[in-house]
């Protein structure tokens, strides 16, 4: 990927946006952006997220994987990401980060981290991904617009105090494009297990949000490929790709 860049901006509607104006203009792989703050900070299904200025880290990876890599294969990226972002989050912080499936990292049962992934893709070849990665570090509970107060965790609150955030960056940044190296190398294989061993999902009964509808059961174990495992209430099984647990 070579020597990857960082492109700062104090403000930007959306680091996931700015990437893909990055990737229409050349950038090459690896390439990361970083704002203090997002006026239109991009959730998961359509949803904003929160991006207080000064106290959260807001930034984007872009990534052109090698041509063998075809839009399914990317599937499990997200995972493998939150996973290891989860872990690097605790080794720089002391903070006991878990992975809740899909995309969520939460510290005391809140959420403290999101990751959004993007790709522009043909049904058989991919142009280039993007993995937007939020991370609320130095809020306290009033930071949060009232709605989130019950669900928004930050590093700060889990810990009882603040951190510095651009050591904190820089390590995300390495641990988190490295990951997405040894993805692209060897799939979801090499993260399957650490996913395991710190998620909160498997075991519990969960409702799933999807298109159209939701699905209850108990979540059972995770694929080597990064399919969720459900059984529903009537005993039968189910593969998950994507949705949203309640
Ligand atoms: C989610 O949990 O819904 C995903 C949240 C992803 C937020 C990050 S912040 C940096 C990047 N830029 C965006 O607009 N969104 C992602």
């Amino acid at each position: 990927m070579g020597t990857p860049n960082i492109v700062y901006r104090d403000v930007v509607d959306s680091t996931n946006r700015v990437a893909h104006c990055l990737a229409g203009q050349g950038y090459p792989g690896g390439t990361t952006v970083l704002a203090e703050m997002q006026t239109a900070g991009r959730g998961r299904h359509g949803r904003s997220w929160n991006s207080s200025p000064g106290k959260g880290l807001w930034f984007s990876l872009l990534l052109r994987p090698p041509r063998t890599l075809v839009p399914a294969g990317a599937a499990a990226l997200t995972l493998a990401v939150a996973a290891t972002a989860a872990g690097a989050l605790t080794a720089e912080t002391g903070v006991p980060l878990h992975v809740k499936w899909p995309n969520d990292l939460q510290a005391d049962g809140r959420k403290v981290a999101g990751i959004l992934t993007e790709m522009k893709a043909e049904p058989d070849r991919i142009d280039y991904i993007i993995v937007g990665i939020g991370i609320n570090v130095n809020q306290a509970r009033a930071d949060f617009p009232p709605e989130l107060r019950d669900r928004a965790g930050s590093l700060r609150l889990a810990a009882g105090h603040s951190f510095d955030r651009p050591p904190l960056f820089l390590a995300l940044r390495k641990t988190t494009l490295d990951a997405c190296l040894l993805y692209f190398e060897q799939g979801f294989v090499p993260f399957h297990q650490t996913w395991k061993d710190i998620n909160i999902t498997l075991g519990r009964p969960v409702r799933v949000f999807r298109p159209g509808g939701y699905l209850d059961g108990t979540a059972l174990d995770l694929d080597p490929d990064g399919a969720l495992l459900l059984r529903d209430r009537r005993g039968r099984l189910h593969r998950l790709r994507s949705g949203e647990l309640d």
